[in-house]
């Protein structure tokens, strides 16, 4: 099967998972606080803080960011579930807003009209690696105090308008599954320039304990407060160790993943029953995901089944997250985002992947090809 995306592993990445099992320290080592540095300067942020997973940073962040009951935030129905399950996990309700259509990201331009006095947030998710308009969100929660709080975990090395994704907003969230431009195998971290929520972070990354170096000083080398109800995020020193690793690639991950773009954009600019992604000027993609539209929303599903019976691991993203059993159940179901509907309705996301072989790109042209004639 040729998956829709996956990691890309070579010696240096083993060696330095190997060095870790070698050493004292699975977790809570040192290797934790080096990929965090490393993640942090890699783009341009003060703090960055690793986690098990994209999820866990959400909540993180959501939590740091003071997210609590009666609080809205708003952001987009095109992405995974956990952007907005981590708000309602806060007790907060996430406002969804549609997309548009050229980017698949969330429509700066209606964000406006959907603040209401108890929004908190605006949740820009970088969809498939593209940067939302951070310009026009930033102006936006300027005007009414809200936090910026990107979901970043699609865009790892993307840039908007000269400066990396995760340097620039209150709280950037990242993702490092296998399938993310880069992996610690599950994995996740939050990048702040507040120390504030950095601070709070850490704390909430452990069960929600704090040392205060005063106390353990006068009580005893034991000491410890647990101060709110957190818990037990920690990522290892192993996965760490991998991300450092991966860090040092992600440049040439990027070149790789870009290359099998515009390899899709030279041979498929001319079939006319597909919608290409776009790639505005002033922006830096990552490439996550190579996401097209089949026209013919009717034969989706046939493109589609077409791709996986020869062994094509096509996905979709994403399902809207207002059709999903639970939103439904919250009353979401009767809620309309007409772009990410009709969106869903002829989305596939092509395989794009570092090693990807040219060889395999030409085998998923052919048979998309051979799809689109049925
Ligand atoms: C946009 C987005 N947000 C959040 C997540 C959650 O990340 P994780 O799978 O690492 O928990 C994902 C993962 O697919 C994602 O794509």
């Amino acid at each position: 099967m040729i998956p829709y995306s996956r990691q890309s592993i070579n010696e240096d990445d083993i060696s330095a998972v190997t060095a870790v099992l070698r050493s004292d320290w699975l977790t809570q080592g040192p290797n934790v606080a080096a990929f965090e540095k490393a993640l942090a300067e890699c783009c341009g942020a003060k703090f960055a803080v690793a986690v098990p997973n994209g999820t866990a940073a959400l909540y993180i962040a959501y939590k740091a960011a003071g997210l609590k009951e009666g609080d809205e935030i708003i952001t987009s129905p095109n992405t995974f579930v956990a952007t907005s399950n981590m708000a309602l996990v806060c007790g907060a309700k996430p406002v969804f807003c549609d997309i548009r259509s050229d980017t698949r990201n969330i429509d700066e331009t209606k964000i406006e009209s959907l603040i209401t006095k108890k929004t908190k947030a605006i949740v820009p998710v970088h969809f498939a690696g593209h940067p939302c308009e951070m310009n026009a969100i930033e102006k936006v929660a300027k005007k009414h105090g809200l936090l910026v709080i990107d979901d970043a975990c699609h865009a790892i090395g993307a840039e908007y308008h000269g400066k990396k994704i995760g340097g620039q907003s209150d709280l950037s969230v990242f993702s490092f599954h296998p399938v993310k431009p880069i992996t610690t195998g599950e994995g996740g971290a939050i990048l702040t320039n507040n120390e504030k929520y950095y601070k709070r972070m850490i704390v909430l990354r452990t069960h929600g304990i704090t040392k205060d170096p005063k106390k353990t000083e006068t009580i005893g080398k034991w000491f410890y407060e647990m101060v709110e109800l957190g818990f037990n995020n920690r990522i290892t020193d192993i996965q760490c160790a991998l991300g450092s690793s991966q860090l040092k690639r992600l440049q040439q991950f990027q070149a790789k993943r870009e290359a099998v773009a515009n390899y899709y954009f030279k041979a498929l600019k001319h079939e006319s029953r597909i919608i290409l992604p776009v790639c505005l000027p002033a922006i830096k993609h990552s490439w996550h995901l190579f996401a097209i539209e089949v026209r013919d929303t009717a034969k989706r599903r046939a493109v589609f089944d077409h791709l996986q019976k020869n062994g094509i691991g096509a996905q979709v993203h994403y399902i809207p997250a207002h059709y999903q059993p639970y939103y439904k159940k919250l009353g979401y179901g009767r809620k309309r985002y007409p772009n990410a509907e009709h969106y869903y309705t002829g989305a596939i996301s092509l395989p794009i992947y570092p090693d990807l072989s040219q060889a395999d790109q030409d085998f998923v042209i052919e048979k998309l090809r051979e799809a689109l004639k049925m």
